[in-house]
């Protein structure tokens, strides 16, 4: 399915960019592994990056090979730092990234962004989510926090619902879609990696606890990889602009709540 692709994986060092690495290597791609920090266990090639600046984004892909068949976006922070730098990361060094690679994806490519079940707001909060989309290339991002009153404790929830939003129309953008590179999204619910217990402090122990027990458990990067890869492969080739929950059955549970079925 992905066999002889090259595939960049971001936050490849730790949980979910980690396994994705490990499995996209193992059913034989050629991975390039990016994250700040570097991996405890190595695959692939690694590069290092900051993917909270401009600088940190143009640099990596530059050091990336001319030709790549699938963007993996799975870096990420969990919103403990303040809206400033999850907002940096989460959305518009994702969307810089992506954006900056479009013409080093083959045709029929794709790109392949993890949002959240925190994202799940994004129609409730369309106007919102639309202005911030709004804003152009890689903004001074404390420019954009401040003059759209975006808190600390909505930093999270806010760069998901930015990044759900974008994947739909990002499908649309002609960079993609003229060449037939695919752009959707994976949404985990919670999942046993190391930004899960900074989560329990952002949303606290209750918010996470009841979301795990809605479903029996709480997920594995086990369980996100593969869809993860399955949209990167052709087997997905009519896959566009979609936001694919992998979380047990969470956001089926959270709609029922929400809109009253
Ligand atoms: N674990 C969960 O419960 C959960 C749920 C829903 C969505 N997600 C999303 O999944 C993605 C992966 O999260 P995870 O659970 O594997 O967490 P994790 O903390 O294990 O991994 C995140 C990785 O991103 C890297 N990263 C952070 N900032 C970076 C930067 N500026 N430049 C380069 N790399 C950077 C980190 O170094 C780390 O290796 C994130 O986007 C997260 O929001 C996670």
């Amino acid at each position: 399915m992905i066999f002889g692709k090259t595939i960049v994986i971001t936050g490849a060092a730790s949980g979910i960019g980690q396994r994705t690495a490990e499995l996209a290597a193992d059913l034989g791609a050629d991975v390039y592994a990016v994250d700040m920090n570097a991996p405890a266990t190595p695959v692939g090639h690694f590069l290092q990056a900051d993917l909270s600046t401009q600088e940190g984004v143009s640099a990596l892909a530059q050091a990336l090979p001319a030709r790549l068949d699938a963007l993996c976006n799975v870096a990420g922070l969990s919103g403990q730092s303040g809206a400033v730098p999850t907002l940096s990361v989460n959305f518009y060094g994702l969307r810089a990234l992506s954006q900056l690679l479009a013409p080093k994806l083959r045709e029929g490519g794709a790109v392949v962004n993890v949002a959240s079940i925190a994202g799940f707001g994004w129609r409730a909060n369309l106007d919102r989510a639309k202005a911030l989309v709004d804003v152009p290339g890689f903004p001074d991002v404390a420019e954009v926090v401040a003059e759209n009153d975006v808190k600390d404790e909505e930093g999270y929830p806010v760069s998901k619902e930015l990044l759900v939003l974008w994947t739909l129309r990002a499908a649309h953008e002609a960079r993609f879609k003229d060449r037939g590179i695919r752009v959707n999204a994976v949404s985990p619910g919670p999942v046993e990696t190391p930004i899960l217990e900074q989560f329990r402090e952002v949303l606290g122990d209750a918010r996470v606890n009841s979301d795990i027990e809605r479903v029996g458990r709480a997920g594995t990067s086990q369980d996100i990889a593969p869809t993860i890869l399955f949209l990167c492969s052709d087997a997905a080739r009519w896959i566009n602009g979609a936001n694919i929950p992998v979380d047990g059955g969470l956001e089926a549970s959270v709609s029922a709540e929400v809109l009253g079925f």
